[in-house]
């Protein structure tokens, strides 16, 4: 356990350009709901069943710090002790390079009569954790920052919450504490984040209501346990998408992969610009809409306008997304994006080094980025500024580029998809 979240550091891939990508992928199951699946089945009454846990780091992350609050976690069986079965842990709890880790057991520890210290790496301890304090201490828990302390203080009540940015990491946290709370605890977004939450907890029996970008929630007495199999990650899925769309002559299949409408609208815009993505046989899994996906070699693309209701819907596709804007006609311009800036890296920045580096022709503004296309792309040496989704991201630019292109700091793409550089490989 003790290995759980640590990743090698310096590793350099190498990516050539393709002249075609040809074959079938299945992604590695959807990181939000693996977190999800791990926290409440530690909750659950008894044990749950969950199949298909994301295999990267940040939910190795999330299952080490349920560990340390004495849940036993064997291969994909949780056993739940229940709403108050958690035992608080001696030392700070270690959430490694995890947002959701730290913000939704956040939630849910405030409400422990037990004190709790959330860590994490560097990059995890500078990004903002004042939007889960706020909601929490005014639903009466104990809870500061920096250092993330909480829980351990008295009862806690519902409240009536709008959150200013929309996140589904804070409506998360402030749901897990309503599951404790005296009353209806009711959080609205300013714009409908991802609804996994909603979606399991409902499953599990919470009493739970959402309406439009309003989520109501009431104290539980139990929760039943899961049963399940975690779909795809979509947003794996989107390299792909984007990759077998710009690169010449392919045609790539992604096997069961999450189509939940709060995380699909990057295929929605894609297909609006000239690419052709096509879904397959829609099914259910875990509550959630599962299909596979085909993208097959775009013809020309238009350029093209996110603004920031759009960008909520596709958050971490937007790195990607600036990459098939580098070979679209025209000038695409990304914003509403501010959020970028506090990811695990400075993602505004991170891709317009990376992009510029490969002759692209993008300026990172205050809240996106405006990039004019087609531009062909050189081979370069670039960097993941440590950030799983600027290396692959990077990694799809390269599949265009002409020549060799080097990315420093490659070993980051364990946080969310570590069989990533074979699956590129066996796509070329
Ligand atoms: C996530 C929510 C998003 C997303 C992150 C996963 C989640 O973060 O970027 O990768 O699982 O709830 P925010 O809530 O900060 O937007």
């Amino acid at each position: 356990m003790a290995t759980w979240g640590a990743i090698i550091r310096g590793v350099i891939a190498t990516v050539r350009g393709a002249h075609k990508l040809e074959g079938e992928i299945t992604l590695p199951g959807d990181k939000s709901i693996s977190h999800r699946a791990l926290i409440f089945g530690a909750i659950a009454d008894g044990a749950s069943h969950v199949r298909g846990l994301s295999p990267g780091a940040d939910v190795s992350s999330t299952a080490g710090c349920l560990g340390a609050l004495g849940i036993e976690i064997d291969g994909s069986t949780i056993a739940g002790r229940g709403l108050r079965g958690l035992r608080g842990s001696g030392v700070p709890l270690d959430c490694g390079n995890s947002g959701t880790t730290m913000r939704l057991l956040a939630g849910l520890l405030a409400a422990q009569n037990f004190a709790s210290e959330l860590a994490g790496d560097e990059s995890l301890l500078r990004r903002p954790m004042d939007r889960v304090v706020e909601p929490l201490k005014q639903m009466g828990a104990s809870a500061t920052w920096p250092p993330l302390r909480v829980g351990g203080g008295a009862d806690l009540h519902g409240i009536d919450y709008a959150t200013p940015v929309p996140s589904a990491q804070v409506k998360s946290a402030i749901l897990l504490a309503g599951l404790y709370a005296e009353g209806i605890t009711a959080v609205t977004e300013p714009f409908k984040t991802r609804d996994h939450t909603e979606l399991m907890l409902g499953s599990m029996g919470a009493w739970l209501s959402a309406d439009g970008t309003r989520v109501e929630i009431h104290r539980a007495e139990r929760l039943e346990p899961l049963d399940i199999t975690v779909p795809g990650d979509f947003s794996s899925a989107a390299f792909w998408l984007v990759a077998g769309g710009v690169v010449g002559n392919s045609h790539v299949r992604l096997l069961g992969v999450g189509v939940n409408p709060t995380r699909t609208a990057l295929a929605e815009l894609l297909s609006s610009i000239g690419f052709r993505i096509r879904r397959k046989q829609p099914r259910s899994e875990a509550s959630e809409p599962v299909a596979d996906l085909e993208v097959r070699s775009a013809g020309e693309l238009r350029a093209f306008r996110v603004d920031r209701a759009m960008a909520a819907g596709m958050i971490d596709e937007l790195p990607v997304l600036a990459v098939a804007a580098t070979q679209a006609a025209g000038t695409s311009v990304i914003s509403g994006a501010g959020e970028l800036r506090v990811k695990e890296s400075d993602r505004l920045a991170a891709m317009e080094v990376g992009l510029t580096t490969m002759g692209a022709d993008i300026t990172a503004q205050d809240d996106g980025w405006m990039i004019k296309g087609p531009r062909r792309l050189e081979g370069a040496r670039v960097d993941s500024a440590g950030d799983h989704r600027v290396a692959m991201a990077l990694a799809v630019a390269a599949l265009v580029a002409d020549g060799k292109t080097e990315i420093d700091g490659a070993e980051c793409v364990e946080i969310s998809y570590p069989g990533f550089f074979d699956h590129l490989e066996n796509l070329c």
